[in-house]
């Protein structure tokens, strides 16, 4: 792919690219709508993502080309951006526009992305090519931000600019990955350990639902907003800066403070679901896949019944997982609302897991899945330098 790329890039930009940049999609193992409340998630980075080719240009232009729209954009170097339409350039436009107004010195571009992340599968395709932008930027201008930096104002663009008002696990997901490790972030400090994912005779499996997620982002803006919600009513009688700040048997003491029945489904969720990831984190370092594929379905049934945010396309994978005697647990990934399913099945039976999981999702839901065993990959760096390389 590598080679296509750079030919592609000469054929439209009449020139060599100078450099080239990678930076990985991600799977959520367990902990999930629990980064913007302050709690443990377990993420790690995958092998499909976002490649970009960059070369300079002298005439004060980024030029933004992708392999995979048709939508390109040609605009001058300016004081800032904004938002147009829900073209995939608002993206790395958004990273440009927060380098310059923090006041550095950028010059003109042209810009080659191609990504092999599935669009809209929420195996974070957008954190990826913002990551990767900024961490260009931040190399090709020699700007000094450090790792944790580009994560923090990636996130940034992504609330502020494109308007969603995620948390910061994907984007540190896809900076800090490390091959076969999962990362244990507490969203709170930012403090991580990259553990072993020590997965014995069981790997991953990836499964899109293939459904287009519609109206995932105001759903999921509702959703933050009712955790603030939630975390108001309890702050009258707890001194705590976020819901995931108490466990369960804590939580339940206080509970009563949150009137609203949804509001309550949602927090106990997210509380019951930060406490699953320390069990988590527990059973991964034991080895027992087990008990984590337990806690997988666990998180699955909460995100459905008391987050509502799954539905019956990512129903279907953790239901199938459940009569596989080779799938250790399954639940859905990221935000919900379509998008992607995990499961931990046995290396031996991926094969037979892969055509079960197509004919029970394809019968269930009139149209086919697709099933990747994934692996575990490294987060965003630089490719190659390629100034010397003849292509
Ligand atoms: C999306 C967001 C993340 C996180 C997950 C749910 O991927 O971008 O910040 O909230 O949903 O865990």
């Amino acid at each position: 792919m590598n080679q296509d790329l750079y030919r592609e890039f000469k054929q439209l930009f009449d020139k060599k690219a100078a450099n080239a940049y990678f930076s990985p999609g991600r799977v959520n193992l367990i902990g999930e709508h629990i980064d913007y409340n302050g709690g443990l998630v377990m993420p790690c980075a995958i092998t499909f993502g976002t490649y970009i080719l960059v070369a300079p240009n002298d005439d004060m232009v980024f030029r933004f080309r992708s392999l995979n729209f048709d939508e390109k954009l040609d605009i001058p170097v300016q004081a800032g951006y904004v938002k147009t339409g829900e073209t995939w350039y608002n993206y790395p436009l958004g990273i440009i526009d927060y380098f310059i107004k923090a006041g550095n010195e950028i010059s003109g571009l042209d810009l080659l992305f191609y990504g092999d992340i599935p669009i809209s599968s929420g195996l974070s395709s957008s954190a990826s090519i913002e990551v990767a932008t900024a961490y260009l930027l931040n190399d090709l201008f020699d700007i000094g931000y450090s790792k944790l930096e580009l994560v923090q104002l990636s996130k940034e663009v992504e609330n502020k600019f494109i308007g969603v008002n995620c948390g910061i696990m994907d984007q540190f997901a896809v900076a800090f990955g490390e091959k076969d490790k999962a990362l244990m972030l507490n969203c709170d400090t930012l403090e991580y350990k990259a553990v072993d994912s020590n997965l014995g005779d069981y790997c991953l499996a990836i499964v899109n639902t293939n459904k287009p997620r519609k109206l995932a982002e105001s759903k999921y803006n509702e959703r933050v907003q009712e955790c603030q919600q939630a975390l108001k009513s309890l702050q009258q009688e707890l001194d705590i800066q976020n819901l995931c700040d108490i466990n369960e048997s804590l939580f339940d003491k206080y509970k009563h403070l949150i009137t609203d029945p949804i509001v309550l489904k949602r927090a106990t969720h997210v509380v019951q679901e930060n406490d699953r990831v320390k069990l988590a984190a527990f059973a991964l370092a034991d080895g027992n896949l087990v008990d984590f594929g337990q806690l997988m379905y666990a998180s699955h049934d909460s995100l459905k019944n008391l987050y509502e945010v799954s539905g019956r396309e990512l129903d279907a994978i953790a239901e199938y997982g459940k009569t596989n005697p080779d799938v250790a647990g399954a639940r859905m990934t990221g935000a919900g609302f379509g998008g992607c399913g995990i499961a931990l099945v046995k290396e031996t039976g991926f094969e037979n897991f892969k055509q079960g999981m197509m004919d029970y999702y394809t019968t269930k839901i009139g149209y086919a899945p697709s099933v990747y065993q994934s692996a575990i990959g490294d987060g965003v760096g630089i490719l190659k330098q390629l100034e010397n390389s003849g292509i």
